[in-house]
């Protein structure tokens, strides 16, 4: 579904991103994970066309992309998680929602509703539902329209671990249904390991583990790494 080849995009001096090599299999939930400052963010906002990469190509779907841009890739079905709802002043989740999900053709709000557990929300002004909530309708948002690529960073950000692993379970069960493959960054690793069937480890810009949790959990350049930063 996506392929990163020797991606590589330096801010100044600073190489975010260093030759990353990376393959999301078709209805994957693949996990992006490493310590701060690793160049995760950066990894999406290049999938995504947010910024342009120094080197290296990106193959969605067969088809290089790498010049394309944001809205190419919105189009061709790449969508990504917002940072806060964005919404006009005075609109309720309801309002929201339905506006989203005419403008991409969606016909199964209920279901994202339902499954998000969002229902009670739907007359709330958007500025007024909690902070859990707001991260679910940034979720509803992304998945919108069955894009065929959804990529998440750090989706349960500020949330406690049941409702981040509550979260999780709600995206990892409407992907499947929908068949959507998610590229998700993430630091609650619990959640990671729960929901992803594959990982990949980045740190300083590069890839140093790549493979199913168990072996990736295992590899001792994994441990350093996150061992370095709780230290
Ligand atoms: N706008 C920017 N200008 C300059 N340097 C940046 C900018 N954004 C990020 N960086 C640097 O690029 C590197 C990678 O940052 P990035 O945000 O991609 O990491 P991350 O893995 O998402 O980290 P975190 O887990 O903290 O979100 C870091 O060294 C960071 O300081
Ligand atoms: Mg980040």
């Amino acid at each position: 579904m996506l392929e990163l080849k020797g991606l590589t995009f330096a801010y100044g001096a600073v190489k975010a991103v260093n030759q990353v090599d990376l393959f999301v299999e078709k209805g994957s939930i693949h996990g992006l994970i490493g310590p701060n400052g690793a160049g995760k963010s950066t990894c999406i906002e290049l999938i995504s066309g947010n910024r342009k990469p120094t080197a290296g190509m990106i193959v969605y779907d067969g088809q290089d992309i790498t010049a394309k841009s944001i809205s190419w890739r919105r189009h061709a079905g790449i969508s990504r998680s917002f940072q806060r709802i964005s919404v006009f002043d005075g609109l309720t989740v309801a309002d929201q929602l339905e506006l989203a999900a005419r403008a991409v053709g969606e016909s199964d709000l209920d279901t994202i509703v339902a499954e998000l557990d969002l229902g009670n929300t739907l007359t709330e002004h958007c500025e007024a539902v909690s902070y859990g909530e707001q991260r679910r309708v940034d979720i509803a948002l992304a998945l919108l329209g069955e894009p065929p690529l959804v990529l998440l960073d750090e989706p349960a950000a500020g949330l406690s671990r049941d409702e981040s692993l509550q979260l999780a379970d709600h995206l990892a069960h409407l992907a499947e249904e929908r068949g959507t493959t998610v590229l998700i960054v993430e630091h609650h690793l619990e959640v990671v390991f729960r929901i992803c069937s594959r990982l990949s480890v980045l740190e300083q810009g590069s890839v140093i583990a790549d493979g199913v949790p168990e072996e990736v959990r295992r590899e001792p350049r994994v441990m350093e790494a996150y061992l370095g930063r709780a230290a």
